[in-house]
């Protein structure tokens, strides 16, 4: 298959949390192609072990670059954790990773508390640990795990008091660190910013929150300029959907989270 720069840009996730990054990609890079991919059918792959995380993954980037995609975005904190391996294995396909957003937020809040809430598998990464070491004199970064919360986002659950409770309890268990005294929050899970609301609705408006998803859009327009593949066309490009669900609803509920603020 020929690979140009009209080709699509291929979004990976375990699920439908990568399309908060989709959206983004969208509004900065409208004339693009898209394939997005959602694996919901393994979801979730944060509490799954490295080595499922790393099958899985290739096997959806496989499937992505079998469908002639010119760069690939991986929407979801977990996989990139692993995003060394898979760079090595398709070293032809540019990548753009998933990162929790811990520069910007220890940089904006010195000497503050920064919760980092995330899968179980991405903070107990190594890459993750690095992050940590490297801001730690920065700022008091908390470690704030949350199993089960993209699970709410999968089932469209996003406004129920059963969430509220979810979230109200992971942010009063933190260690050290009262809910009162958190500064700011990292949305390390591509997931999250989908229940955003709900977040900023229990920790109130003096918190500021952080979601990468931005800065991801702007790299992917820095590597596919430099790499002489933007697609310059007029109008806007087409999205192509796919989950590895056989429920139809899935891809629904994917295209509703990418038209909701
Ligand atoms: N959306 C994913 C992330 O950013 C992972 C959710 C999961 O599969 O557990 O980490």
């Amino acid at each position: 298959m020929v690979v140009d720069k009209f080709s699509p840009v291929g979004v990976l996730d375990s699920g439908m949390g990568g399309v908060s990054v989709l959206r983004e990609l969208v509004a900065l890079l409208p004339s693009e192609n898209y394939i997005y991919f959602g694996d919901s059918a393994n979801a979730p792959y944060g509490s799954r072990t490295d080595e499922e995380i790393i099958k899985l993954s290739e096997h959806a980037i496989e499937g992505l670059i079998a469908d002639g995609v010119k760069a690939l975005v991986i929407g979801c904190n977990t996989i990139s954790a692993h995003v060394a391996i898979l760079r090595k294995k398709y070293e032809n396909l540019p990548i753009i990773a998933t990162e929790p957003a811990v520069k910007p937020a220890a940089e904006s809040f010195p000497g503050g508390n920064v919760v980092v809430m995330a899968t179980v598998a991405t903070l107990r990464g190594k890459k993750f640990d690095r992050l940590m070491e490297r801001y730690k004199d920065m700022a008091h970064i908390v470690k704030c795990p949350c199993p089960g919360l993209m699970d709410f986002v999968e089932r469209g659950d996003i406004h129920s008091d059963a969430l509220r409770a979810y979230i109200t309890e992971r942010l009063s268990s933190l260690d050290g660190v009262a809910m009162d005294e958190i500064n700011a929050i990292v949305l390390g899970c591509t997931h999250y910013p989908f229940v955003r609301g709900m977040i900023e609705e229990v920790v109130g408006n003096g918190v500021k929150i952080f979601d990468p998803a931005p800065g991801i859009a702007r790299q992917l327009l820095r590597r596919l300029k430099s790499a002489n593949m933007l697609n310059d066309s007029d109008g806007n490009g087409e999205i192509t959907w796919q989950n590895s669900s056989p429920d139809k609803k899935m891809i629904e509920l994917e295209k509703n989270l990418l038209t909701m603020k």
